[in-house]
């Protein structure tokens, strides 16, 4: 009797114009021969009752594909595993991050979070804004952050709309500019030392030296054993508290203490020409290791008429 073959399981990958990363990784993941296969997912217009292939989806680009996100909720329903977990992704911001990161005992710099500056049409102030205190008391905000400081998008990446402010005029200056968004002001962290770990899987740490006024990586050991082993400990924490199996996340070292600044990119980037040869190689690898094993366990859609719904990855955070 001839053995039945097994059916691999399939990771799917979901990108933009990103073009070094996703064939290394999918040709890494089809070389290892590991009874998985890595390939593009392909989309037409789904129904409820559509076979999802996938065992593992991998999200790149959902922030600027809305229709993605909301295929990839109904997908995690159903069972798939989707890194990054798009109910987290969907409703994280840096406030939320900052408060996450003191929840879990992560020095996080002082952050407030401020009403918007203008609203959607519609909006009459004097009516629809009752719970909103008019005018702000900014001598407190200043007070309570000191100057300089950082205004930035709650919402915000890739630097749009981050601003040092260094007077109180600076600050109202950007802010009187920001239109809808809605903006946190942050203590500015003159650091020693800048780290940015890639997290993979929630356990894989590289942390890496980074100059964020060159924007640019730096190879080689930098940090003492104990540091090294306190913002390893702190990207872990941070990244099982988001539920998120990729991810790159900043501390800014000041008197020996890591403050969290910028840990919520569930897109990291991981262009060969950022990360340079050796962390793009990393990255690959563990994401391949990552997504197999993955990909390799149990796929636990919920039963019909359950009433627990989201299944989620059956792994505990
Ligand atoms: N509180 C802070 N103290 C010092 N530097 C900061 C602070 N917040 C942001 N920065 C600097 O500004 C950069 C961009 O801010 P970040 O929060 O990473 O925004 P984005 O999500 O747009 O990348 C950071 O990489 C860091 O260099
Ligand atoms: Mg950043």
């Amino acid at each position: 009797m001839s053995k039945q073959k097994q059916t691999p399981k399939r990771i799917g990958l979901l990108v933009g114009r990103e073009w070094s990363w996703p064939p290394a990784f999918i040709e890494e993941v089809n070389r290892r021969n590991a009874g998985v296969v890595a390939e593009f997912v392909h989309l037409g217009a789904p129904t409820l009752n559509d076979d999802i292939p996938w065992d593992v989806v991998v999200d790149r680009i959902s922030h600027e594909v809305p229709f993605y996100r909301t295929w990839l909720k109904h997908a995690a329903v159903r069972g798939v595993k989707v890194i990054n977990n798009p109910f987290m992704w969907t409703a994280d911001d840096k406030f939320f991050g900052a408060t996450l990161a003191e929840a879990n005992g992560i020095a996080s710099p002082k952050t407030i979070v401020l009403p918007n500056k203008d609203y959607i049409p519609g909006i009459k102030h004097d009516e629809s804004l009752r719970n909103l205190e008019y005018p702000l008391d900014w001598q407190a905000v200043i007070q309570h952050i000191g100057l300089p400081c950082i205004l930035k998008d709650a919402h915000g990446g890739g630097w749009r709309d981050v601003y040092v402010c260094h007077t109180l005029d600076e600050l109202l200056h950007h802010y009187d500019r920001c239109g809808l968004l809605t903006m946190i002001v942050q203590e500015f962290i003159e650091w020693d030392e800048f780290v940015r770990c890639i997290c993979i899987g929630r356990e894989h740490v590289m942390p890496i030296k980074y100059d964020p006024k060159e924007r640019k990586y730096h190879e080689g050991e930098f940090l003492d054993p104990e540091m090294k082993e306190l913002i390893v400990t702190q990207a872990r924490k941070l990244c099982r508290a988001l539920s998120y199996d990729m991810n790159s996340l900043e501390f800014a070292i000041r008197d020996g203490v890591p403050y969290a600044i910028d840990f919520m990119n569930p897109a990291p980037d991981f262009d060969i020409n950022s990360l340079g040869p050796t962390f793009f190689e990393w990255a690959v690898q563990t994401m391949a290791d990552v997504t197999i094993a993955l990909a390799l366990e149990e796929r636990t859609p919920p039963k019909p008429k359950s009433k627990h719904l989201f299944a989620g990855h059956g792994r505990s955070a």
